[in-house]
């Protein structure tokens, strides 16, 4: 099964798409304060997307085969949850870390997929240490993204950089190809090596969202069937934008008016107008 590429048409729908998906993050970022439920979370971004966006949550009753369809409209992993934190009575203390990972879809069927890190009163060093290196990480990824190139250049600045800061990749969850279907092909691994794996072509859309563990890289699934957690408890921290690979390079796709700058280092950075 081939990579599908992208119409024209199609890609105007996911930079609105990506936009209303950042836009999300954006309306909901002053609220994750201490003593917030995730709860309170997921239910404000919820009523933001229907009501004001008429949007709809991508998440809500989405069940791939082996899963039971997951109960919200959003994601919110904590400290040692690595992804697929299921909202609910848990409070924010000062010194959590909190991934908001949002997936809006469009009226007319467009995936906005993304995810920012958000720091519960002021963060520990680790923490702070971590959420930055995962972020330099995403941002490594992307830069990767050209046509000519493979998916390997991207997992390899993923793992690279990750691994000389002492850190860990998770290998059980990856990035994914997205437009009208929720997670398509390619997988988007955040590791391996540079020039292996399918050559990225204009007009591809995928999304770049690595993991990176404090500790070890292994994985525990809790029971509710849904939320990962680091096996050795240390912190993880993820990132998330959706790229579309163009003549030149690449686009991001979920872009906002607070979507957070590239690192310093990257340069050329190019987003959706
Ligand atoms: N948004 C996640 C991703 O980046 C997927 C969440 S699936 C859910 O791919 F059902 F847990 F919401
Ligand atoms: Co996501
Ligand atoms: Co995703």
């Amino acid at each position: 099964m081939a990579i599908i590429i992208k119409s024209p048409e199609d890609i105007e729908g996911m930079r609105r798409a990506g936009r209303l998906g950042a836009e999300v993050l954006d309306y909901i970022t002053p609220f994750v304060k201490p003593g917030v439920t995730t709860g309170e979370l997921d239910r404000l971004c919820h009523e933001y997307m229907t009501n004001v966006q008429g949007t709809i949550p991508a998440p809500l009753n989405y069940a791939p085969p082996g899963y039971t369809p997951y109960p919200k409209a959003i994601c919110t992993s904590v400290n040692d949850v690595i992804c697929h934190g299921i909202p609910g009575d848990k409070v924010l203390k000062s010194g959590d870390v909190v991934n908001l990972d949002i997936t809006i879809i469009t009226q007319d069927g467009y995936h906005g997929d993304n995810s920012r890190m958000f720091y519960i009163g002021p963060p520990s060093i680790l923490a702070k240490r971590l959420t930055e290196i995962t972020y330099e990480c995403m941002w490594l990824g992307i830069a990767q993204v050209r046509p000519g190139g493979h998916f390997g250049d991207i997992g390899q600045a993923i793992q690279i950089h990750a691994e000389k800061a002492g850190y860990s990749v998770v290998r059980e969850f990856c990035g994914h190809g997205i437009g009208k279907v929720f997670h398509e092909e390619p997988q988007v691994l955040h590791y391996g090596k540079a020039g292996t794996g399918e050559e990225l072509k204009p007009g591809m859309i995928f999304t770049i969202e690595p993991m990176i563990n404090a500790g070890r890289r292994e994985i525990r699934e809790m029971g509710d069937g849904w939320t990962i957690k680091t096996k050795d408890r240390s912190l993880s921290a993820q990132w998330e934008h959706m790229v579309l690979v163009t003549e030149t390079g690449y686009e991001v796709l979920t872009v906002s008016e607070g979507t957070p700058p590239p690192p310093a280092f990257i340069t050329g950075a190019q987003a959706a107008a």
